[in-house]
């Protein structure tokens, strides 16, 4: 979310770059002297490192450095061919701020500890199932942080996150999450009303995100189980979280939004009706997810790929005083007063957000979007905990499941902790049987 940062804060830009694997605590940054830190120049180069170069990735990286004075000085994937295809659209995107020689293409599982070393500010994007250890490490060194949507796949993730947000905190540093409605005029212009009581007191929210799915990678003799499944990220849990997590997290997000709130537990159904084959993997084709909040708000949440059926990406709301089309940017009061949002300029919400990003690494202002990345994540996983199992799933029990779903070790001869079956298809969950807590 984008936060009013403190004025006047004597950290430097180039200081507080240089700086920030250092601790400094906020109480302490206001006290330090002016003259302890060189002055930066807005002409200075902010190095970037891209872990994570596929298409969201390419695309972080391209909005990026848009914003002017970025280098990409690093890049970092599990997969040769993938950073390879982005290096190479990204130098001809931007010729003069691409400059990543061999010695600073990482490839492999570690990849991402080396360009993380080199960069002021590294972009992730791999599959969610890797972010936690991928930001915990970009903490670890000190760097800001452009993080991608979802931030993990389970409980011990998003606790591992949560706790690496803290230490982010500490250590002033910047983290986006690619959270990007936050960054998007008619969202913010809406939510301000609604949070000014245009429609009064929210009483019910309406989520969707129905329509066709993604694509698949098929299986390949030379590929291990773990290559497999990095390949085809989207249909392994542990990876990718299921589609509430992956797509939906966004309308979850906006509910949690409007309600400036979690939830405090759900139940739902969901299952696997029509994209039935082996070749996706393990996750359910639709799920529809009834959240409720302490003051006993209702979110109805919906998410669905599947072909040739009702599509929508969209929230809506209802309050004491109207109603309001979110998406749409319409409030509608009782009464028959209608507000719609008017564009003065567009706005690319995936720019704006790197935009903003390092406009406030550069006045070094507050910005740090990862506890809500995290719990707006751990929503998503809620409703998977709850459509897998057929139960209730209260907010603590989804943040504190044991239940970890990444192998023990990362590593390309991994096991994996679902595994093919015989005739190459995967264990599916069954509500009222699968336990997710
Ligand atoms: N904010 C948005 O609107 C938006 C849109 C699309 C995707 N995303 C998010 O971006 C992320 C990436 O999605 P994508 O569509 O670019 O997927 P992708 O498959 O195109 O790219 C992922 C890349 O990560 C690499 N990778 C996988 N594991 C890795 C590891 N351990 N270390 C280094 N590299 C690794 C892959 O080889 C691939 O190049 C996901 O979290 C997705 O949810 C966000």
């Amino acid at each position: 979310m984008n936060q009013s940062a403190p004025q006047g804060s004597p950290i430097t830009r180039r200081s507080f770059l240089h700086s920030s694997g250092a601790v400094i605590g906020a109480a302490t940054v206001g006290s330090l002297a002016i003259d302890r830190f060189a002055y930066a120049q807005a002409s200075d180069t902010i190095k970037i490192a891209l872990i994570g170069c596929g298409g969201r990735g390419s695309g972080a990286a391209n909005q990026a450095l848009t914003v002017p004075g970025t280098k990409l000085v690093a890049m970092a994937d599990a997969f040769k061919d993938r950073l390879e295809g982005s290096l190479g659209n990204l130098k001809k995107e931007h010729p003069d701020s691409v400059d990543v020689p061999p010695e600073r293409q990482f490839v492999g599982l570690d990849a991402y500890k080396d360009a993380i070393a080199l960069a002021d500010v590294v972009l992730l994007a791999t599959p969610p199932g890797f972010r936690p250890y991928h930001f915990e490490e970009a903490v670890r060194q000190g760097k800001n942080i452009f993080m991608e949507k979802p931030v993990a796949t389970d409980g011990p993730g998003i606790r591992r996150v949560l706790a690496a947000a803290e230490e982010a905190k500490r250590k002033n540093l910047k983290v986006g999450v690619g959270l990007q409605r936050h960054h998007q005029p008619g969202y913010l212009e809406t939510l301000k009303r609604l949070h000014d009581g245009a429609i009064g007191d929210i009483t019910s929210i309406r989520l969707y995100w129905n329509d066709g799915g993604v694509w698949v990678n098929p299986r390949k003799p030379e590929q291990t189980e773990m290559e497999y499944q990095m390949r085809n990220w989207y249909y392994f849990v542990w990876l990718c979280g299921d589609h509430i997590c992956e797509q939906h997290i966004h309308n979850l997000d906006v509910g949690n939004w409007i309600k400036n709130g979690y939830p405090v537990s759900c139940h739902g159904m969901g299952g696997r009706q029509v994209r039935t084959g082996k070749e996706f993997g393990e996750i359910f084709d639709h799920h529809a997810v009834e959240y409720r909040y302490a003051d006993d708000t209702r979110m109805y949440s919906q998410c669905r790929h599947i072909r040739g059926a009702w599509s929508s990406v969209s929230e809506h709301c209802v309050g004491t005083k109207g109603s309001a089309d979110v998406s749409g940017h319409l409030i509608r009061a009782t009464g028959g007063d209608k507000w719609r949002f008017s564009a003065t300029k567009q706005v690319d919400p995936y720019q704006q957000e790197h935009d903003d990003l390092f406009a406030a690494i550069r006045a070094n202002t507050e910005h740090n979007e990862a506890f809500n990345g995290a719990k707006s994540t751990l929503t998503a996983i809620m409703g998977r905990m709850a459509t897998y199992s057929g139960k209730e799933v209260k907010w603590e029990d989804a943040l504190n499941s044991q239940i970890s779903l990444a192998p023990d070790k990362i590593s390309f001869d991994a096991i994996t902790k679902s595994q093919p079956m015989a005739d190459g298809s995967y264990a599916i969950a069954v509500p009222g049987k699968t336990i997710t807590v």
